[in-house]
């Protein structure tokens, strides 16, 4: 069954929520067939479907491409999706954009930061939202571990508590350390989600490509559960090779 706000609120202190990153229909109905709790058509589909090196340059149009690829994937499963970079700059903009994604079938929103008049535009108008804190990648100036001093990771807690305090479900935070990450879990009164802020958390997401072991190079906090990428490498070899010498197609695989 679909999980829904409130019942991913329970998760607080409960089972591990479990969370990838999806941007097509085929991953999304695998994932679903799997189990995951929730898939996020991330900003990171930028650099992972785009091959942007910013998430910077996604739309919210083409987002909810996106999101539109994964619902028909995935029909039962709860759909996060990200508020892009440029709809983030005002209420209004934010507004739209979220309305754009819940319309293509998500079920919520993620914001990175603490922008109060955003969620609030966004909360007033019944659209679940998710907060996102620790490092930003929409607006970070380098990619490094987030709250390892004291008054870093004070601003983390504050911001965080602030995100939750105007109405966010849920709350993901992005590598911190693993003392912030359970500092922080025990905080809120929402799930936290981790990606690299260690295992004291309510659940762990990370981006599909990065599991699979098709993204080439990735960061520490990535477990490789599989090397797509050499079995993708095989198979497309051995199509080339077969073609080349008159081996693909044979009789079982030609009409009569
Ligand atoms: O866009 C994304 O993939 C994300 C995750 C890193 C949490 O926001």
């Amino acid at each position: 069954m679909k999980l829904t706000p409130e019942s991913i609120r329970q998760h607080k202190n409960g089972t591990p929520l479990t969370m990838l990153t999806c941007y097509d229909a085929m991953t999304a109905s695998i994932l679903e067939d799997c189990g995951v709790d929730i898939l996020l058509v991330g900003d990171s589909c930028a650099n992972v479907f785009l091959g942007a090196d910013t998430t910077r340059s996604i739309t919210a149009e083409r987002l909810a491409y996106h999101v539109e690829a994964v619902r028909n994937g995935a029909e039962k499963t709860h759909i996060l999706a990200d508020l892009d970079f440029t709809s983030s700059s005002s209420p209004e903009k934010a507004l739209r954009g979220a309305k754009l994604l819940m319309e293509a079938g998500a079920d919520s929103i993620k914001v990175e930061g603490f922008h109060p008049d955003i969620l609030d535009a966004l909360t007033q108008n019944k659209i679940p939202v998710c907060g996102h804190v620790g490092l930003l990648p929409q607006t970070a100036e380098a990619f490094r571990v987030h709250g390892r001093d004291n008054s870093e990771a004070l601003k983390v807690i504050e911001e965080a508590a602030a995100v939750e305090a105007a109405g966010a479900f849920l709350m993901v935070a992005e590598c911190i350390p693993s003392s912030l990450g359970r500092q922080l879990n025990q905080t809120l009164s929402i799930p936290l989600i981790g990606i690299g802020a260690g295992k004291e958390t309510d659940g762990q997401v990370l981006v599909i490509n990065d599991l699979l072991g098709i993204t080439p190079k990735t960061a520490k906090f990535v477990r490789k559960y599989a090397d797509l990428r050499s079995v993708i490498r095989n198979a497309v070899t051995e199509y080339i090779k077969d073609v080349r010498e008159g081996g693909f197609p044979d009789e079982s695989e030609s009409y009569r």
